[in-house]
């Protein structure tokens, strides 16, 4: 077999560049957690199955397992890392956990992203919407309505009516 062929390519995470050399089949995953050490960002079955690898490329939610890195570059990613800290959660992670909409939390970032990507585009969505802008990442534990709860309530909250 060929050995696969090496790039040097830069790529904006969280508003950093990131200079890495990686091989040509490498995914945005493979360097996100191998590479750059942000393991907030899951992998789960790595075809586009679940979500759980769900990261925000110029604000929209992409599954960063079926992307390659050297498609990511020029775009602004945002991984979970990016969204908030400790000292400052997002009103979408506080409202997580105030909700307990988390039980094993691989499914977490990628539900969290998913749900900014929605309220950045529709601030007040109703439920059946953000049922649909979720329904590309797959929950084992939770049963959904708690995460769906918590959206809701994180855009009550961006909205100033909390
Ligand atoms: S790990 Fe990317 S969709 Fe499952
Ligand atoms: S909390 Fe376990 S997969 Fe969602």
């Amino acid at each position: 077999m060929e050995p696969e062929e090496s790039h040097k390519i830069a790529l904006k995470i969280n508003g950093h560049v990131h200079s890495v050399e990686i091989d040509s089949n490498w995914t945005l995953n493979d360097v996100l957690r191998n590479r750059l050490d942000l393991t907030g960002t899951k992998r789960a079955c790595d075809y586009g199955g679940c979500g759980s690898c769900t990261v925000l490329m110029d604000g929209v939610d992409v599954y960063s397992c079926s992307i390659l890195a050297v498609e990511a570059q020029g775009k602004d990613v945002t991984t979970i890392e990016g969204l908030g800290s400790s000292e400052s959660l997002h009103p979408l992670q506080k409202s997580f956990a105030l909700s307990y909409a988390a039980q094993c939390g691989w499914c977490t970032p990628g539900m969290i992203l998913s749900a900014k990507a929605l309220l950045d585009r529709n601030p007040n969505p109703t439920e059946a919407e953000v049922r649909m802008a979720l329904s590309g990442v797959l929950c084992r534990c939770t049963g959904y309505t708690s995460i769906i709860q918590a959206v809701l309530e994180a855009g009550r909250v961006m909205r100033g009516e909390r």
